[in-house]
């Protein structure tokens, strides 16, 4: 039996999350959630969307998933997920990017995985304003922190058959610091037995849409890999189906790519793909690939038959339709 943390989050998150613990429950693993409130909804109660019991209780369950949290745009308060991300020293954002047969999209073969530092660089919002004049933001990159993203992107194509690992930059701009993630990542490149290559973040972004098939294990920055983390889920199928995982040495926490796409919250039409596939990523994560590669298969054989999908994938089903019908092909 495990105990694990459970955020429904905003938006379409608590209908998501739903689906993912219905298809878990019954995949017939034995889990406890622990629910726990986070984002817009506790703001009121608590003066903050991320109330202390948030963290106590990812310490104590070291495994949690979540739904999106809505995150006011150029006012407010700080992203739940960066503050989740930099108090539990998730330093890992890893997001496999993998077409699945059914699912239509203007590419058959991609299977990369994006492996994203996940607590500084632009993203970590330490800015401050210059009067009325103008406002700056800082883009910190430090040594070990690109030491342990490189490491973990090397290792991991190690132990996954991987064959090759790109190092993604700007460092012919920011020589000082997108250099330090690129001498870095050549120095660490030297001691594996993995094949290697580096490339420009803008060049990037057009070779990953014109041969997204060329490449594998991509590691890069905090901001590049937000950015080209939801280009990838575009080659795929879109955001209804990418999951992530946010991982540190001693938690992790798992949820999808998307957001909380509030103009579809309530309607019953969110692809939860997403997040199941999250939990699946969760399920590896524990050792139990037997119930991983039951739910995995469910999902295939769904995509593959094509006859409940959700609207973004171009099917008619409503969220529950498609999740009843994974349930089935459990
Ligand atoms: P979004 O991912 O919520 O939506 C982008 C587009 O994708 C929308 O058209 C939406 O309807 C669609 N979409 C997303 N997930 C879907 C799903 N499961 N099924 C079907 N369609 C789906 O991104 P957006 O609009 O930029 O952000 C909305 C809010 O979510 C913001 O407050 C943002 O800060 C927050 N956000 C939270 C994240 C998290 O908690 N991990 C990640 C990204 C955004």
């Amino acid at each position: 039996m495990y105990k694990i943390t459970l955020i429904p989050g905003d938006g379409i998150g608590p209908e998501v999350t739903e689906a993912m613990v219905r298809v878990v429950e019954a995949s017939g693993i034995n889990i406890e959630w622990e629910r726990i409130y986070a984002g817009e909804k506790v703001i009121e109660e608590y003066n903050t969307p991320i109330p202390n019991y948030v963290i106590d209780s990812i310490k104590k369950n070291r495994i949690a998933i979540k739904g999106p949290i809505t995150t006011p745009i150029g006012e407010g308060f700080k992203s739940v997920n960066v503050t989740l991300r930099q108090n539990l020293d998730l330093y890992v954002n890893l997001r496999p990017i993998k077409s699945f047969k059914g699912i239509k999209s203007k590419y058959e073969d991609v299977d990369l995985v994006i492996v994203r530092e996940n607590t500084e660089d632009l993203y970590a919002g330490i800015e401050h304003k210059i009067g009325d004049y103008g406002a700056e933001s800082i883009k910190l990159i430090t040594k070990p922190a690109c030491e342990r993203i490189i490491n973990f992107a090397f290792n991991y194509a190690k132990e996954n058959n991987r064959n090759k690992v790109t190092g993604v930059h700007k460092a012919n701009i920011m020589k000082l610091s997108d250099g330090l993630f690129l001498n870095t990542f050549k120095e660490i490149s030297k001691s594996f037995n993995v094949e290697s290559d580096d490339l420009i973040v803008d060049a990037a972004a057009m070779n990953l849409v014109l041969n997204p098939e060329k490449y594998d294990v991509m590691v890069m920055p905090n901001l590049y890999g937000d950015i080209l983390s939801d280009l990838c889920a575009g080659l795929v199928g879109g955001l209804g189906i990418i999951p992530g995982a946010n991982i540190g040495k001693e938690y992790a926490v798992f949820e999808a790519v998307h957001g909380s796409a509030p103009q579809i919250e309530g309607k019953n039409v969110a692809n939860p793909t997403a997040l199941i596939q999250s939990a699946i990523m969760m399920l590896r994560y524990l050792g139990e690939h037997k119930y991983a590669r039951k739910i995995e298969k469910a999902l295939e054989t769904v995509f593959i038959k094509g006859e409940k999908l959700t609207v973004d994938l171009g099917g008619k089903s409503s969220t529950q339709e498609f999740t009843d019908e994974i349930i089935k092909n459990l």
